[in-house]
């Protein structure tokens, strides 16, 4: 497992990591402790993300790069590079997420369920609520909350994820909203240590 920040040469990722990991060891661990953390390093003005994770290496659904995932499975970081105009599918966490936009803009749609659940496959979902997240912009996405996202503007957007889990084992779902149905959800997680 990928458990430490050797996959990134960036000082101030580095620094996002090893926040975020002593944040994670304490009882009270929260999403607004990793917001601040964020938004603080998104602050900066300088192009410090590494080079290598802005870039969907023309893969035409987007890029999801683990830089980070705990032993302890408290907690893990990455980094999306999403194609312009390709929505993400709709999908949940399994845990709370924060997310902070990097680079591009994207829209993000929150949907509401509206059955209890009780039918294995199936989930009746209807839009929430959408807007547009611009760079530098830091969100925190409870646990239970049923979204997707969407780089605009014909450029390519790239966003810093930070979940209360290991995302890439997290049990989780994705939605056909359209068909009402619901399955497992194991998105492509592209390999970081080189
Ligand atoms: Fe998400």
């Amino acid at each position: 497992m990928n458990t430490g920040p050797k996959v990134t040469t960036s000082p101030i990722l580095a620094e996002l990591i090893s926040s975020v990991r002593e944040a994670s060891a304490a009882d009270d661990f929260r999403p607004e402790q990793v917001r601040d953390l964020l938004t603080n390093v998104l602050s900066r003005g300088d192009d410090w993300l590494d080079r290598k994770y802005q870039t969907r290496h023309g893969e035409p659904k987007g890029k999801l790069y683990p830089l980070f995932r705990a032993e302890d499975r408290r907690c893990s970081i990455l980094v999306a590079v999403f194609e312009a105009g390709v929505p993400a599918p709709v999908h949940n966490h399994g845990s709370w997420a924060v997310v902070g936009v990097y680079r591009g803009r994207e829209r993000e749609t929150w949907f509401r369920r509206l059955d209890d659940g009780s039918s294995p496959g199936r989930a009746d979902l209807e839009v929430q609520r959408t807007w547009v997240n611009t760079p530098g912009t830091v969100n925190i996405v409870p646990d239970g909350t049923i979204h997707t996202v969407e780089a605009i503007d014909g450029q390519d957007a790239v966003s810093i994820h930070i979940y209360g889990t290991d995302i890439v084992t997290q049990e989780r779902s994705s939605f056909n909203v359209a068909d009402g149905t619901e399955e497992a959800f194991s998105p492509p997680f592209s390999p970081t240590d080189d």
